[in-house]
């Protein structure tokens, strides 16, 4: 559907885009959830780039080689912590979705996958955080007639069912 992202179930290590997004922490040195399957599947490579590149504040993204994912390259934002939504966690999540995309045009890439940033060890309330990816995934392909594909990759079926509840209500 022009315009819209797609919600899909599944792994996102497996998906052979141009740049699946990671759930990163601000050391960029990797962890648990998606981020240790992204390090996991992508290989060592990607531990000792991430090492070159001095972290990464809460609400921006950096761009790395895939390594050995199907994915072409890794984008690794780092969403806030959820501490009840009045330490400026919306505009955090959403600048980290901004700043994947605009990481996207300046590398002229078609298709992108995100996980459900912050809903996992960072808490972030499930229904709130789609509605912000999906209100910035629209922006986005308004504004980059380049972008042709983005996918929101939920790891279960109550998370896709959320992602698709969010883009049908947009
Ligand atoms: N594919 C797609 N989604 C996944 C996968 C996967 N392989 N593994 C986990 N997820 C989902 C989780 O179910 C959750 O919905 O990714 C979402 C984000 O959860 P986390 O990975 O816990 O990320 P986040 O909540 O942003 O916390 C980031 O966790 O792993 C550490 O280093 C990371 O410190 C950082 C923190």
């Amino acid at each position: 559907m022009a315009g819209r992202p797609q919600a899909v179930a599944g792994d996102i290590t497996r998906l052979s885009v141009d740049a699946i997004v990671n759930a990163a922490n601000e050391s960029l040195l990797g962890g648990g959830g998606v981020d240790g399957a992204i390090h996991r599947a992508a290989g060592p490579e990607l531990l000792a780039h991430c090492q070159t590149l001095g972290g990464c504040p809460t609400g921006q993204a950096k761009i790395t080689p895939g390594f050995r994912l199907p994915a072409r390259h890794v984008i690794h934002a780092v969403g806030p912590v959820w501490h009840g939504g009045d330490r400026g966690e919306p505009d955090l999540l959403a600048s980290c979705y901004r700043h994947c995309f605009r990481l996207a045009r300046e590398h002229g890439l078609r298709s992108l996958a995100f996980p459900a940033i912050s809903c996992g060890v960072y808490g972030y309330p499930h229904a709130a955080a789609a509605h912000i990816a999906v209100a910035e995934c629209r922006h986005a392909l308004e504004d980059n007639p380049d972008l042709e594909q983005v996918l929101l990759v939920a790891f279960d079926e109550a998370m896709a069912n959320v992602l698709r509840q969010a883009i049908s209500a947009a």
